[in-house]
């Protein structure tokens, strides 16, 4: 309640902006729609604004996009929510389906994480897998680099994480036919190894990157994480201007963590793709600040990198809200709205720069709602969008 409350104080300290400002119609946004080779951004409708589906998730979920709304609010973003709520304490799986059949009919959502308890029967699956699978979200992606003002050990991070998200060992396909012994599947298919593969490239030749390395464990798993292997060195011999190497998961992790500049573009199937992602979220400083996006064919839905709940400090106003606002830019990078992204990401930038907005995660004693505020004032000195984002 006290952070619904001084979110919606926020609004009256800072005045938003309106169409018209003393006297003055502002101009209205271009909109410069991105070039993208994998997937095609829903056009906007309804007079020139694009309707999301917003999924608030559990934890820290519902505060967080609460302040991506007022945020979006202030700035006049040109996007309307549909909020569909999905209780991960819910057997039925009723209200996952109306959250994958709002954003089939919408294109994009961003989302809060819904926690999975792994208490429940085997049976029950967790939702977030199942939005990812049902929606053919094939690719994770994770763009990590170190944050002006955040204090870390290594310096001049910029890792790009490509993750395979519809299959690996996410199969949900366990048994126990014989009591005492079970049995996980690790999925891992031609089709899909390519895809991501192609992914991977064709995000790093967009991107200006050099290099791509396959992350595996293919010699241990020499037929499944084998074929993963073999299908990106089949996809990188189209790419000779990319470099292409491989390395196996706990080497990764190790260099990870004592030299991670080495890195440029990685890929990976669907556990590793988490498990370095989440190392590489606390490399440029935690779960509170990189933002992540799965994408489809014909979806797309944002969230922050490491899909933590943070349960623990839910409705306290301490929470990072880097993260999801940053997730949120992705978004509206994605709707084709870049200029509204570059006004809101510099706003963000410029107060993660100042020490004193620090929250408790990065070492600092702001609050969400004092790091959201300042968000607004730096987006407010900015002014109508001018010829630097248009
Ligand atoms: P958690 O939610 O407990 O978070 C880990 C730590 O990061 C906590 O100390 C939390 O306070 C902190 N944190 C997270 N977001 C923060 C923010 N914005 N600002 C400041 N601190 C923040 O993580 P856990 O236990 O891994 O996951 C909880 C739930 O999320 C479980 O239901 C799990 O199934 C689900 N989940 C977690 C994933 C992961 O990659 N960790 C992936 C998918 C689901």
């Amino acid at each position: 309640m006290a952070a619904a409350r001084s979110v919606l104080s926020l609004s009256r300290i800072l005045q938003p902006w309106s169409g018209v400002t003393g006297g003055t119609v502002i101009r209205p946004v271009l909109c410069s729609r991105r070039e993208k080779t994998t997937y095609t951004p829903p056009p906007a409708k309804y007079g020139g604004r694009h309707t999301v589906t917003l999924i608030p998730g559990d934890g820290i979920g519902p505060e967080l996009l609460n302040h991506v709304r007022e945020l979006f609010r202030f700035c006049c973003v040109p996007v309307d929510f549909e909020v569909v709520t999905v209780d991960s304490s819910v057997v039925s799986e009723d209200e996952i389906n109306n959250a994958v059949t709002a954003i089939r009919r919408n294109g994009v959502a961003l989302k809060g994480n819904i926690e999975t308890n792994h208490n429940l029967p085997p049976s029950h699956k967790s939702r977030n897998n199942l939005l990812r699978t049902s929606l053919d979200l094939y690719a994770n992606v994770m763009h990590c680099q170190t944050l002006p003002g955040v204090q870390t050990r290594h310096k001049d991070i910029d890792i790009i994480i490509i993750r395979e998200n519809t299959e690996g060992e996410y199969s949900s396909l366990e048994h126990e036919n014989v009591p005492g012994v079970v049995e996980s599947l690790k999925i891992i298919t031609r089709v899909n190894s390519l895809r991501i593969a192609e992914y991977a490239f064709k995000l790093a030749r967009e991107k200006g990157r050099r290099r791509v390395t396959a992350v595996h464990k293919a010699n241990i798993m020499k037929l499944g994480d084998g074929l993963f292997l073999q299908c990106c060195k089949e996809v990188a011999a189209g790419y000779p201007d990319i470099a292409f190497d491989n390395m196996i998961v706990d080497n990764t992790t190790m260099q990870l963590v004592s030299k991670p500049q080495q890195f440029d573009v990685m890929v990976m199937p669907n556990l590793y793709g988490n498990v370095v992602s989440n190392v590489c979220a606390g490399l440029v400083g935690g779960p509170g600040l990189v933002p992540g996006a799965n994408y489809g064919k014909d979806y797309a839905v944002f969230e922050t990198a490491t899909r933590n709940t943070g349960k623990s400090i839910a409705n306290k106003n301490v929470a990072n809200p880097t993260a999801t606002l940053l997730a949120s830019c992705l978004m509206l990078d994605h709707l084709g709205l870049v200029d509204y992204a570059s006004m809101i990401r510099k706003a963000i930038f410029k107060t993660l720069s100042e020490t004193r907005l620090h929250t408790a995660d990065i070492g600092g004693l702001a609050t969400t709602s004092e790091v959201v505020q300042s968000i607004m004032r730096e987006v407010q000195k900015t002014g109508p969008l001018t010829s630097e984002y248009i």
